[in-house]
């Protein structure tokens, strides 16, 4: 079947590829010509594991091209994915510009029947907006006997795990109206879902709000476990035991109830706060989603107070290393990092800090300021150079077993403060290191 993945971010280059690899024929657009060129040399201008490989496969295949020429794109394809972003709006809301430029240019170029698929997060009615500046541009072009359809079909993939969440989905969402689409999304999707895992058909709008709820529902179970670890270094409880003891309740499951410095991202902190303002616009109060917002900033807060109180309340002049500068392992996205946040503030309270990161370094600048205080290293150990502490903030791979006897000839002191709870607190007191961590007696 022949698609157009409107956008070559993160969401339109893995699906692209990996219809492509389901034996679609697919074209990949982008407005940016910078990275279309790259593309087009082999180059994926993000880092994913396994998608540089298959997309070369692919492209080599004859399955897959890149261009910036949407009119083409849009001519020969049967389904157009609209893959933009929706970055957030100063009001918290999703800022739909490029969705609905992507509509206007569809409704200008579209020659014959298409599916037009929105995969971007999107506010509830959003695909109703596109419809109509689609059908508003048909008319400007005096021609009536265009047909055309809009389904929404959110995108659950995860950064680091790309490929597998989009190769073997949970499940797939499909927002549809009319039976003939219905049945060429069934046909678009039938090798995606052959380990048996559903395709749930739904109307529109509840596929769109199915995105926002499942995004802020992750979040919540964040939220609730972070806001837990505060009650468990008080009374000396244990977060991770508490972890276990209620994840295998079936009905509670074990995933994401991860308690650490909060969560990051481009997508758990812009979609709690744009559902929190689609329910305000209709009047309604999210309390919950307030709350899952508020305490997500005070966990970062709370441990920087934990090192800042280790400290005598004075960090001024102090160097401190940080582990970790991306979102989370496996990518090198810093946007709403915790890792950068905690950081600047470290940095904002007079600290030096010693930063290492197997890859996000390179963005360093994007997201961290007072950069005279900021010292970056490639090397881990390298970076603990004269420091105070180290400070665990992205729980990559490669900290997960250091040599801590290496470690300490060049530290300080022996202190680490370990905000994604890395190891066990008693074998590390054993190891002979003083050992904070999150929600854990210690
Ligand atoms: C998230 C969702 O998991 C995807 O299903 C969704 O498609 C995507 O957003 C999106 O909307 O595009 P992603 O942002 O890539 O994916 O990252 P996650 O793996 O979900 O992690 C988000 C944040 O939560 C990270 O900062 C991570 O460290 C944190 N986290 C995760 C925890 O603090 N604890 C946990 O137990 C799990």
């Amino acid at each position: 079947m022949n698609i157009c993945l409107i956008g070559a971010g993160y969401v339109g280059l893995v699906s692209a590829v990996c219809f492509a690899e389901m034996g679609h024929n697919v074209i990949c657009v982008d407005k940016d010509e910078h990275k279309i060129s790259l593309l087009n040399q082999g180059i994926v201008p993000i880092y994913e594991p396994g998608l540089l490989e298959l997309m070369n496969i692919n492209v080599e295949a004859g399955r897959l091209y890149f261009t910036e020429n949407i009119s083409e794109a849009i001519k020969e394809s049967l389904f157009i994915f609209i893959a933009v972003g929706t970055p957030q709006d100063e009001d918290g809301s999703a800022d739909l510009r490029h969705v609905l430029s992507v509509a206007e240019i569809i409704g200008r170029e579209i020659n014959s029947f298409k599916i037009i698929v929105n995969k971007s997060t999107v506010p509830v009615g959003t695909a109703k907006n596109v419809k109509n500046i689609i059908i508003s541009e048909i008319q400007k072009r005096r021609i009536d006997n265009i047909d055309f359809d809009i389904v929404s079909n959110p995108e659950f993939l995860k950064e680091g795990d790309a490929i597998n969440d989009f190769m073997r989905p949970d499940r797939i969402i499909i927002g549809v109206e009319r039976k003939d689409s219905e049945e060429l999304m069934k046909e678009l999707y039938f090798h995606f879902v052959k380990n048996g895992n559903p395709i749930i058909f739904m109307d529109i709008k509840s596929a769109e709000l199915t995105k926002y709820a499942s995004n802020a529902m992750l979040a919540t179970r964040i939220s609730f476990m972070n806001e837990l670890s505060s009650l468990c270094d008080i009374i000396g409880a244990d977060i991770e035991k508490i972890r276990i003891g209620i994840g295998t309740d079936k009905r509670i499951g074990m995933s994401f109830l991860y308690s650490g410095l909060g969560y990051g991202g481009s997508c758990f902190p812009k979609d709690v706060q744009a559902l929190s303002k689609t329910m305000k616009d209709f009047h309604l109060n999210p309390n919950l989603l307030n709350a899952v917002e508020s305490i997500n900033k005070e966990q970062r807060i709370r441990f920087l107070k934990k090192i800042i109180t280790r400290f005598e309340n004075n960090i001024v002049g102090k160097t401190f290393t940080v582990w970790g500068l991306s979102f989370k392992p496996k990518t090198d996205d810093i946007r709403e990092s915790p890792a950068a946040h905690l950081i600047n503030m470290l940095t904002d309270a007079g600290a030096h800090v010693n930063v290492s990161d197997p890859e996000a370094l390179k963005y360093s600048n994007l997201c961290l300021r007072n950069l005279e205080s900021i010292s970056l290293f490639k090397d881990k150990y390298l970076s603990l150079k004269d420091s105070e502490a180290l400070v665990i903030a992205t729980e990559w791979s490669q900290y997960r077993n250091p040599d801590f006897e290496l470690m300490k000839l060049n530290m300080k002191r022996n202190i680490i403060f370990d905000g994604r709870n890395q190891f066990e607190p008693e074998k590390m007191t054993q190891l002979g290191w003083e050992y904070h961590c999150i929600g854990r007696s210690n």
